[in-house]
């Protein structure tokens, strides 16, 4: 055993005895954290000692001092903002990730993980019944998947319009009408300002916060015709779960020559359950597509999707070339085309990982479940008195009321500081919430009678 192995031997044998204790502590501590990020700051801050330290050791101090700053987002009783917990097989993928070390731009560089994170991407495309012939590119999250997916809509709006915007940049350029509902999640309005297109022009919503049909035929309506139109949808509203209409909406859309993208940071799962293919009837007529792996498919952080189905827009918009990178000529092209960055870990081998664990028929367990689960925690809290529950609970989304903007507040806050579940505020259609988002795999009946339990206390004291 060399030296360098032998360091290696002591610090992950420690990660690993703390990481042990840390997941078989989940379901006993308090779900929050107990201190602020400030007050930690005392304990890991100050100047850089000028000494280093054995990194065994070094680990061990990790350990200990992030612990009370650590938030239990692995609980089956964690509900907060939309956050999945971590499959064992990802979890163990994402460490061996990190321990091969592997700059997955390349296909010729990295062949192991470049098959591997085509075998997901083909895996995914199946099972959310996605064109087999769709890119995927594997980003951090949703925020850098709409951002993908926007710029290779913009290439291909402004090349149908007789303008190249890779080599002529967006001065002069015509203009490109933005459609969004009115309640789509604001990451869309981030990636367009990275892209340079301003603010999106807002459609009307429904009382669930779908797109409004009507309302987008008069939006597109208004648009001089042979003016550049992406439009936006959502699968999976964030307070209420809710899918926009796609067939309609992408078939009049496209009438119009527009680009369609759908934003389904968590919702585009809900593809892969034939119970739930109401929702998402027409999805897979749209151009681009955003989903995570790390909220619904639990990975770890992080992991999104892009998702295009012209592959020459998205190399257009991604593509890269250097003399001294290796192009890949015997496959599909290579990873750094299809995505912001050139260097990145390869993040798609924990969603294979989990894809192999799982099977078709356990993907579609899993999204069944977490629908499963929000119906009971739905149920449980209307039958709590004073409460309301503001959705259509057709998917992982809770959104309820204890009457009062200020009651709800309360409520929310005796929750959290009780700390047996974790559920987060937000304001929605004018009155503020708590929300409830089902998105780990480890929910089990009893967290769900738990968390019940614990939102009848907060409510009743
Ligand atoms: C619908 C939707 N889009 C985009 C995002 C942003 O995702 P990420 O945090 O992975 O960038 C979220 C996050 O919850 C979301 O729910």
């Amino acid at each position: 055993m060399t030296a360098q192995s032998k360091t290696y031997d002591e610090s992950l044998a420690r990660a690993y005895e703390h990481v042990r204790r840390w997941l078989s502590s989940i379901d006993e501590r308090p779900v929050g954290p107990r201190v602020t990020a400030t007050d930690l700051l005392e304990d890991v801050g100050g100047p850089l000692p000028d000494d280093g330290k054995d990194p065994a050791e070094v680990v061990d101090e990790l350990a200990a001092k992030a612990d009370p700053g650590l938030m239990a987002i692995g609980s089956g009783r964690f509900f907060g903002w939309v956050m999945g917990g971590t499959l064992p097989a990802g979890l163990a993928a994402d460490w061996m990730v990190s321990g091969w070390d592997q700059n997955a731009g390349m296909r010729y560089s990295t062949p192991a993980t470049a098959a591997l994170e085509e075998s997901a991407a083909r895996w995914l495309l199946e099972l959310l019944h996605l064109p087999s012939t769709a890119d995927v590119g594997f980003v951090t999250g949703a925020t850098m998947s709409n951002f993908t997916c926007l710029a290779a809509a913009r290439h291909a709006v402004l090349a149908t319009a007789g303008w190249d915007v890779e080599r002529d940049g967006l001065t002069g350029a015509p203009k490109v009408h933005v459609l969004v509902g009115a309640e789509r999640h604001d990451t869309i309005d981030l990636a367009l300002r990275y892209l340079g297109l301003g603010q999106p022009e807002p459609v009307g919503s429904d009382e669930q916060g779908r797109i409004r049909v009507d309302a987008l035929a008069e939006a597109l309506a208004a648009i001089p015709q042979g003016e550049p139109i992406v439009l936006c949808l959502q699968a999976g509203n964030v307070h209420s779960g809710a899918f926009d209409p796609f067939a309609e909406a992408v078939a009049l859309a496209h009438e119009r020559g527009a680009w369609v993208h759908v934003d389904g940071a968590f919702g585009l799962w809900a593809a892969a359950s034939p119970a739930l293919s109401d929702l998402v009837e027409g999805l897979s007529g749209a151009d681009s597509w955003t989903t995570d792996a790390h909220k619904t498919l639990n990975v770890p952080y992080d992991c999104g999707l892009a998702i295009v189905a012209d592959s020459v827009a998205m190399r257009a918009a991604m593509g890269v070339h250097a003399s001294y990178l290796v192009p890949d000529e015997t496959g599909p092209g290579d990873p750094y085309e299809k995505v912001p960055e050139l260097s990145r870990r390869a993040r798609g081998v924990p969603v294979w990982a989990v894809l192999r664990s799982l099977g078709r028929q356990g993907v579609t367990g899993l999204v069944d479940g977490l629908v499963a689960n929000a119906g009971e925690i739905a149920s449980g809290l209307a039958a709590i008195d004073g409460v309301e529950v503001l959705n259509d609970v057709v998917y992982t989304q809770v959104c309820v009321s204890f009457g009062s903007d200020e009651r709800t507040r309360e409520v929310t806050a005796r929750l959290i500081a009780d700390g047996t579940t974790w559920m987060s505020g937000s304001r929605w259609r004018g009155r503020d919430v708590l929300r409830i988002s089902v998105s780990n795999w480890s929910t089990d009946a009893r967290d769900v009678r738990l968390s019940v339990d614990a939102v009848r206390a907060a409510a009743a004291s």
